[in-house]
């Protein structure tokens, strides 16, 4: 049912400079994979095989990064080595990728609607992929696609944070529907902790009805003159149905120095063979 998942990933990364200036954001690697690889996994977990990239100038690598290098491909055939691409093959092999550019960044809603036509008239996973997603089972992506299921309805993820940090997020009001599950009353971006109407934030996962590109679209620009995701969904949310849901596992903040050197730390530990 849902087939499609869209990644916006045309941001500057300015906190990442001069790291980021010529290279993409999301291709920086948590100990050996790029940011992005993780999320494309992330969506193959929940049933979604066809990509979709919202892309920028300097972001080629991304594209790069899940085409064929026949160079590589004959320099390593048959070494020890080879088992380092089984899986970036495997994504290869098993999905469609397409590309599409947001030539001005005009925020994350103008993100999602530069890709609508790369989505049409059907639901979507949005996975930003610098908020790195680390579960002990189902991925959260395939957490919120089981609640669409149930649901039919828009479903972002939401984390508690501390209320200090308010201001980095989109923030929501809900009403407790069941455990983890909040139907969305109220939403606001960036909100300084006084203004927070709680302290559930939204993180970098959603699932999308199509109708919300209508939503974008009839948008103004907002905080920053940028077209902001938030208020559509709020919209979306007031005529009918947005849902929240606190998702279990662990997320890091990798658009953040701090964030990104957590998870790097984390990763290791858990998944590195130290005899490597
Ligand atoms: P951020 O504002 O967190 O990322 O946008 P950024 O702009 O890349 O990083 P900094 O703040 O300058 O360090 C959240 C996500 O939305 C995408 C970004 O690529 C990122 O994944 N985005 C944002 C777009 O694709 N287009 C936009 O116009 C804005």
């Amino acid at each position: 049912m849902l087939k499609k998942c869209l990644y916006p990933v045309a941001g500057y990364g300015t906190r990442f400079l001069p790291a980021t200036k010529s290279m993409a954001k999301e291709m920086l690697p948590i100990v050996d994979k790029p940011l992005i690889q993780y999320a494309v996994k992330e969506a193959m977990d929940a049933g979604m095989y066809q990509q979709a990239f919202v892309t920028g100038r300097t972001k080629r690598s991304i594209e790069d990064h899940f085409d064929i290098s026949y160079e590589l491909e004959n320099e390593i055939r048959g070494s020890g080595k080879e088992d380092r691409l089984a899986e970036i093959r495997s994504i290869r092999d098993n999905c469609v990728f397409t590309y599409t550019r947001q030539t001005e960044m005009k925020g994350l809603g103008h993100a999602i609607l530069t890709g609508e036509p790369m989505i049409g008239d059907e639901p979507f996973g949005v996975i930003l992929a610098d908020d790195l997603c680390i579960t002990e089972e189902d991925s959260v992506m395939k957490q919120m696609a089981g609640l669409y299921k149930q649901f039919r309805c828009s479903i972002v993820a939401i984390e508690e944070v501390p209320a200090e940090e308010t201001y980095k997020y989109g923030v929501i009001a809900g009403e407790q529907f069941q455990d983890n599950l909040f139907k969305v009353l109220d939403m606001v971006e960036k909100p300084a902790p006084q203004d927070a109407p709680s302290n559930m934030a939204i993180i970098g996962r959603y699932i999308l009805t199509p109708d919300i590109f209508d939503y974008i679209r009839n948008t103004k620009p907002g905080t920053n003159g940028e077209i902001q995701l938030t208020d559509a969904l709020l919209a979306q949310a007031k005529n009918g149905c947005v849902m929240a849901y606190k998702f279990s596992g662990r997320r890091f903040d990798c658009g953040s120095l701090h964030g990104y050197v957590e998870a790097t730390n984390y990763c290791y530990e858990k998944f590195h063979d130290p005899s490597e």
